[in-house]
């Protein structure tokens, strides 16, 4: 099988519907359903939830659709279902469609106006849940209220509801379902994915996507017909057309599909019927349902009409649009979406007996190091083999010069193993922001190789980022630990970190795996240099002993926790350090500040001089990394400026260096490893320092204020 691309993505906000097709359920199952599908996004952050459902059955058979929305968590939206006026909870329903959303406000404050779903009129024709950003809704909107639209919300998403009622009416309601969405999708600018259901198509919903990820599980006790779908082509209409038209006439003759394919459909086959689908923002919300699943690529629709799952495209990409495919050909998308099996496991998103997420990950660091090692480094032969990679270091090795690109925690990895990468490759290295990266127009050429690295592989920056490179013809590597996610799907080749799920906001197991990906790749690229054998025998026996030495560094958490008892009532901190722990500055600085709104800065103890200095004194919360490597003394020095300045600084550093410690203030230490290594462990204290000191300020752990797991806007 091959290692990269592969399944599973995370995202901001969130989308779950849930389609039973001769699979009979009570409105109580239907609705548990949906609200267990947003409970299992809750970790990404929302500030708004709300459901619709069918409420035929309360409207003497006439299709209806009724939609409940709260501020607030999702348990309010939970209590308010609960109390529901004239609904029966105990009618089974043999087909049902429902969609459920959590609102991270963008367009609009958070209210129940403005969350999802949004609908085209008071009778609630068409409803839809939305994640990502319409770009061009103001133009819909004006467009729409010119034909005598009344928007009722803030948001960009109501255009999408309002438009799919106006292609509806415009063409006498002769259009299917899918064919009315295609043509609003058409119309849409900006990033989204979204699931739409309406009261003119019973049992039926909608969804498609354009860089903002959607999954669709698939459940039933019959045999299901292929392990793939086919994937129609139907030809385009744009918006100039629309406004063109003006009144939307003529549409669906433009949109008249372009079949390609005999097999079309999703469905059981022999004499059982039923079936069940899941539609979901991210993996987590369907595995405890079912394991089958399809992502949708850019640009799919996908439509479920009685019981069966067809995929349509409006066109195939061009070169212009796509650049280069995975196998550096013009990008003509695949015409198969392969119905995956995910491995996650329930019990790997849930908590266990930890107070947090981020605690969990922190405490998961000497198995999932292990994970991204395994099967991959031979500790006995010194070998490393990363399958991913394997078919292109030959072609790596030519390269004009590297480049690493990513944002936050991800562009940290980088920076910490920079000097190695540049030691084992001997070529130039580069280390990127994605977002300065893009902002500079920076030149790249045909023999450049480019790494993507990204915990979620959705991060709208650097996936700009990497279509830049495509486009200019590099060589594009996917660093990440998100199966299936754009950046693994969009990338030639690449690692997966399997770290396994990181839902705490705050990066920190992930960190440790990009590292450890990252120092995998450098001694695959030398391995055929005898010069280089001892170096690398050293630090892949370093990388042996690493899950027991993070363990021990982890055994000091109760110090760890005074030192925060210490320092919560403080309004900075400055980490300090030089060499392989200069990331680790900038990486701690980053937890402390995203955790526990602290000021804090990663400062590069070279740098002290030339004006940080000048913020140090008896007052000044001050943090020292200094571990036994080639700048030792030069961290010395800078530790003895800040002293001579009252200075009094908390000290990481190794084990029974007690040289080092008599010059602390206060100090914790770790474990001593190969230099290129340190890094992994001096980051450690650094995530449990901004733990505790976060839980000590009561701040959220988890979902720190105005922050998102998956960064999918620019
Ligand atoms: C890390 O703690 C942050 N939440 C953030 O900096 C994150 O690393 C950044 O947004 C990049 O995300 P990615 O790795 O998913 O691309």
């Amino acid at each position: 099988m091959k290692e990269f691309p592969l399944d599973f993505c995370p995202n901001t906000e969130g989308i779950f519907a849930y389609l039973n097709y001769l699979v009979p359920a009570t409105r109580k199952q239907i609705l548990d359903i949906l609200i267990e599908g947003l409970k299992r996004m809750e970790y990404r952050g929302y500030d708004s939830a709300g459901v619709a459902f069918d409420i035929s059955e309360e409207t003497n058979n006439k299709s209806a659709i009724k939609l409940v929305k709260k501020r607030g968590k999702v348990k309010e939206l939970e209590a308010a279902l609960e109390n529901q006026n004239g609904l029966s909870y105990t009618k089974e329903y043999d087909i049902h469609c429902g969609i459920a959303h959590t609102r991270w406000a963008t367009h609009g404050e958070p209210n129940e106006v403005n969350s999802h779903p949004q609908r085209s009129d008071e009778n609630n024709e068409f409803v839809v849940v939305h994640n990502g950003i319409i770009t061009n809704y103001k133009d819909i909107k004006a467009f729409l209220e010119k034909k005598g639209f009344v928007f009722e919300s803030e948001t960009d998403t109501e255009v999408i509801a309002k438009l799919a009622k106006h292609v509806f009416d415009s063409d006498n309601h002769e259009g299917s379902f899918r064919e009315i969405i295609e043509i609003v999708v058409q119309q849409l600018e900006g990033a989204f994915a979204l699931v739409i259901m309406s009261t003119h198509f019973p049992g039926e919903c909608v969804a498609t996507r354009r860089g903002s990820p959607l999954v669709i599980g698939m459940k039933s006790k019959a045999k299901l017909c292929t392990d793939h779908i086919p994937v129609f082509y139907s030809k385009g209409i744009g918006l100039k057309q629309l406004n063109e038209k003006g009144d939307n006439r003529g549409y669906m003759a433009g949109l008249a599909p372009n079949r390609m394919f005999s097999e079309s459909e999703y469905h059981t086959v022999g004499p059982e019927k039923e079936v069940e689908y899941f539609f979901a923002s991210d993996a987590s919300a369907i595995i405890g349902h079912t394991n089958q699943v399809i992502y949708l690529e850019d640009d799919d629709v996908a439509a479920v009409t009685k019981g069966c799952l067809t995929l349509h495209r409006i066109k195939r990409a061009t070169l212009g649009e796509g650049g280069l495919n995975n196998d550096r050909k013009p990008n003509l998308q695949p015409s198969i979406r392969k119905v995956q099996t995910i491995q996650l496991e329930l019990q790997q998103i849930m908590k266990g007996n930890y107070s947090t997420f981020m605690q969990k990950e922190i405490f998961e660091q000497p198995e999932s190091v292990v994970n991204t090692m395994r099967g991959r480094v031979n500790f006995q032969e010194n070998k490393v083999t990363l399958g991913g990679l394997k078919d292109y270091i030959a072609e790596i090795k030519r390269c004009r010069r590297l480049l690493f690109i990513a944002c936050g925690t991800s562009f940290h990895s980088a920076v910490a193993t920079r000097q190695l990468l540049e030691e084992l490759t001997e070529l130039p290295v580069m280390v990127e922001l994605a977002s300065d990266f893009l902002d500079r127009n920076t030149p790249v050429f045909r023999d450049d190789v480019c790494f993507f690295i990204s915990q979620s592989g959705e991060t709208a920056d650097t996936l700009m980022a990497l279509n830049y490179c495509k486009k200019r013809g590099a060589l594009i590597v996917g660093i990440t630990n998100t199966v299936g996610s754009t950046i693994c799907r969009e990338s030639h080749c690449g690692v997966h970190i399997n770290a396994g799920p990181e839902i705490g906001v705050a990066s920190t197991k992930a960190y440790t795996s990009q590292f450890i990906s990252l120092v995998m790749f450098g001694l695959m690229m030398c391995d055929d240099r005898i010069s280089m054998q001892e170096r690398r025998k050293e630090i892949i026996q370093g990388l042996k002993k690493l899950p027991e030495q993070i363990k021990e560094v982890l055994a000091i958490d109760d110090e760890v926790k005074k030192l925060a008892e210490e320092m919560y009532k403080e309004k900075s901190l400055l980490v300090m350090g030089r060499g392989y722990n200069y990331a680790t500055c900038l990486e701690g600085a980053l937890k402390i500040k995203e955790l526990t709104y602290m000021h804090s800065e990663g400062i590069l103890a070279g740098e002290l001089k030339h004006g940080p200095l000048a913020l140090v004194d008896k007052a000044m919360p001050v943090l020292f990394i200094v571990t036994r490597d080639g700048v030792y003394s030069k961290c010395m020095n800078a530790l003895q400026q800040v002293k001579a300045r009252h200075g009094e600084p908390v000290i990481i550093c190794n084990v029974d260096d007690t040289d080092t410690i008599a010059h602390a203030n206060r100090h914790v230490t770790v474990p001593h490893t190969i230099d290129c290594l340190q890094g992994i462990l001096t980051v450690i204290p650094m995530q449990l320092l901004s733990l505790h000191i976060a839980t000590l300020k009561k701040c959220d752990v988890d979902c720190p204020r105005n922050l998102a797991k998956s960064v999918t806007v620019a």
